[in-house]
C-alpha cells in the first residue's frame, strides 16, 4: 500500500528500478545534483531525502538510508514491497581491520557478517550468511577493473554499536578475515535476498582500526567519486 509510512510517494514508477542509498540523505542530494540528469525529489519525510533522475539516460534514484541496520532495514523494504525496486546499491563509508587496507580504499561487500539480530525474524535453523547479490557485484568489479579502480573484496561487519563499550572487540572480526566494519549492509542484504531482488554495497575506507590513518577532505572527494562511478555504472 502506498504511500508507505516512510516514503511519501504515491505512484509507481516515479522511483526506480535501481536505487543507491548512501547513508546520508544530504550526501542523496549531493549525489542527485552532481551526477543525475533532471533529479526530481520524491521524498523528504523525515529529512530522508530521495531522488530520481537519470544517468547516461537510464533511470536512477538515490536516497538516504540512515544509520543503521533498523532504518535501512526499514527503508530497503519500503522500496522493495512497495515501490518494486529491484536493485540497491549502498554507498557508505567504513572502517579498515586489516593492516594492508588503507584510507581511501574501495571494498565491495561480497558478504556482511552482523552483530545485529535481524535475521531472527527469519526463524531459520542455523546461522544465515547474508550475501551480495552475483550479478550485482560481478558488474561493479568489470566496472572497477575497466576503470583501473583498484577494490578489495570480501566480508564486512555490519555493527549494531559504533561505540562499543569493548573497544577490541574488532580484532576477534579481524582474525576471521573481515575487511571493514560499516553498519547496513546485513540488513540490506538480507530483505534482498529474502525479496528475490538484488544487493550490494560499496565502501570507501573513511578511517583505519589498525593505523588510525588520517585523510584530507579531497583525497576523501577522490574516492568517494571512483566509488559513486562504480556505483553509477552498475545501473
Ligand atoms: N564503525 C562503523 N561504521 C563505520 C565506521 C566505523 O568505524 N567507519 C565508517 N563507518
Amino acid at each position: 500500500m502506498i504511500p508507505t509510512p516512510h516514503i511519501n510517494v504515491s505512484e509507481q514508477g516515479i522511483i526506480a528500478e535501481t536505487v543507491l542509498m548512501p547513508g546520508d540523505p544530504l550526501r542523496a542530494k549531493f549525489i542527485a545534483e552532481t551526477y543525475l540528469e533532471n533529479p526530481i525529489q520524491f521524498n523528504e519525510i523525515r529529512n530522508m531525502f530521495g531522488y530520481t533522475g537519470t544517468y547516461k539516460g537510464k533511470k536512477v534514484s538515490v536516497m538516504g538510508s540512515g544509520m543503521g541496520i533498523p532504518s535501512i532495514g526499514i527503508y530497503s523494504y519500503e522500496l522493495i514491497h512497495f515501490y518494486g525496486v529491484k536493485n540497491l546499491i549502498r554507498i557508505g563509508s567504513c572502517g579498515a581491520l586489516q593492516k594492508d587496507i588503507k584510507i581511501r580504499d574501495i571494498i565491495i561487500g561480497m558478504s556482511a557478517s552482523t552483530t545485529s539480530n535481524f535475521a531472527m525474524q527469519y526463524n531459520l535453523p542455523g546461522t544465515y550468511a547474508p550475501t551480495a547479490s552475483w550479478p550485482l557485484m560481478k558488474k561493479a568489479i568489470e566496472v572497477a577493473d575497466s576503470k583501473g579502480i583498484e577494490i578489495k573484496v570480501g566480508n564486512v561487519l555490519s555493527a549494531d554499536v559504533f561505540y562499543d563499550d569493548d573497544a577490541d572487540s574488532w580484532k576477534q572480526w579481524a582474525k576471521m578475515g573481515v575487511l571493514a566494519i560499516e553498519m547496513e549492509a546485513a540488513a540490506l542484504y538480507m530483505n534482498a535476498s529474502r525479496a528475490g531482488v538484488n544487493a550490494l554495497g560499496i565502501f570507501t575506507v573513511s578511517d583505519s582500526f589498525t593505523s588510525h590513518e588520517v585523510t584530507t577532505a579531497e583525497e576523501r572527494q577522490t574516492s568517494f567519486t571512483n566509488m559513486m562511478e562504480i556505483a553509477l555504472e552498475c545501473v
